[in-house]
């Protein structure tokens, strides 16, 4: 059962805890110290060298910690790369046109991401002078920024010893302190507490950015989802789920959302080296891209009448391509190619001859799939 809360001096005073009020921080099983001594020694000979932590600029650290909030370190690190080539500032990022900057995201997925960080580039510029603020106030009220990334920020990019708990801090205190149930709303709030008054203790709030890096470490590289290597962590003299056996058990799986089906066809119309684009202005998915024109599967009677239906614009299909698979967020969606010629004039607004690299028409990467597929299978004239 948890504890009464030690109050007063170890705790971060300030903006964080007033905003976030306080639970019933739960009991560890050793010294708040002793946890981030054993915390720190082990991420000391064992952390991954990445480009934020070599250099925690915060515009850096902040641009990690978007992408890698859905996205593990392999797969974000070429984007990041690419975003800090392409907008070496903030200023940068905010004066770039948002089509080019989810050009560049195109492939991440979860775009609201990079629209927020353009935004927020926006918003650093003209209220803080371009540099990233400092205040937990000024940082949490950016787009795209929560608890967890403000954390991150204050924490890896200046020391604050602010908590943070992401999925792996998440899973790694799920398993240390045996919490049996979901991890949210009232044992949330208790977790935060708890990882608030640790990165409080003295030997944690000196390297509050280790710290922090430390426990999302040990949960990528050891207390993983699966297979945990608890022979190889540094907790587990008092780890315990370790001690009951009962490490990959937890956390408990929270109910997922339903994946649904989704199958569409699409036209893949060509001139020259160039397609035909459309502008997605719908309201459900893939909003501000651009994408070969497409039509639910469920509203065919026939093809071509269901283009004009929803395009207004006349196709003949000319050769199938092999269908293309891809999942965003809980769709998973078939897309049936076609090739086609255009029969009809274009309608005046929405629609683009484009080549697919071109960064005024952003593309989504299914559209890129279909383009590789169309050209290793030698379909495209070109
Ligand atoms: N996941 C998100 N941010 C991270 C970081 N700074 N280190 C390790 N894993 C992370």
């Amino acid at each position: 059962p948890p504890r009464i809360p030690q109050l007063g001096r170890s705790a971060p005073a300030g903006a964080e805890r007033e905003r976030f009020g306080s639970a019933m921080p739960f009991e560890l099983p050793l010294a708040k110290d002793d946890f981030a001594s054993d915390l720190l020694h082990w991420y000391e000979r064992n952390r991954r060298e990445l480009p934020w932590r070599s250099n925690p600029d915060p515009y850096w650290v902040w641009l990690s910690e978007i992408m890698l909030q859905q996205t593990q370190v392999k797969a974000a690190l070429p984007y990041f790369r690419r975003f800090v080539t392409a907008y070496p500032r903030i200023e940068d990022l905010a004066q770039a046109d948002i089509n080019e900057v989810l050009s560049n995201w195109s492939g991440l997925g979860y775009y609201s991401r990079a629209r927020n960080l353009h935004k927020a580039a926006g918003e650093i510029c003209r209220r803080h002078g371009g540099r990233f603020p400092q205040t937990f106030d000024e940082v949490i009220a950016l787009p795209g920024v929560g608890r967890y990334t403000a954390g991150a920020v204050l924490s890896i990019a200046f020391g604050q010893p602010l908590p943070i708990v992401d999925g792996n801090v998440r899973r790694v205190m799920a398993r240390f302190l045996r919490i049996e149930s979901e991890i949210k709303g009232k044992t949330l709030e208790q977790l935060w507490e708890t990882l608030s008054q640790c990165v409080a203790s003295p030997e944690a709030r000196r390297r509050a950015s280790d710290f922090n890096q430390a426990l999302m470490e040990l949960g990528a590289l050891v207390c993983t989802p699966r297979n945990p290597q608890c022979g190889n962590c540094p907790l587990n003299r008092t780890c315990r789920a370790y001690a009951s056996g009962t490490a990959e058990d937890l956390p408990v799986r929270t109910a997922k959302r339903k994946v649904e089906e989704w199958s569409f066809h699409v036209a893949v119309a060509s001139r020259g080296t160039k397609f035909l684009l459309k502008l997605n202005q719908e309201e459900s998915f893939l909003r501000g891209f651009w994408e070969f024109p497409r039509v639910s599967c469920q509203e065919e009677a026939q093809l071509s009448d269901a283009f004009g239906r929803v395009h207004g614009i006349r196709l003949r299909k000319t050769a199938g391509l092999s269908t293309v698979r891809h999942q965003i967020t809980f769709r998973k969606l078939s897309f049936h190619p076609f090739l086609a010629e255009l029969e009809s004039p274009l309608p005046e607004e929405g629609f683009a001859w484009a080549e697919l690299g071109e960064s005024a028409y952003p593309v989504p990467a299914y559209v890129r799939k279909i383009e590789r597929a169309a050209a290793s299978a030698r379909m495209l004239p070109f």
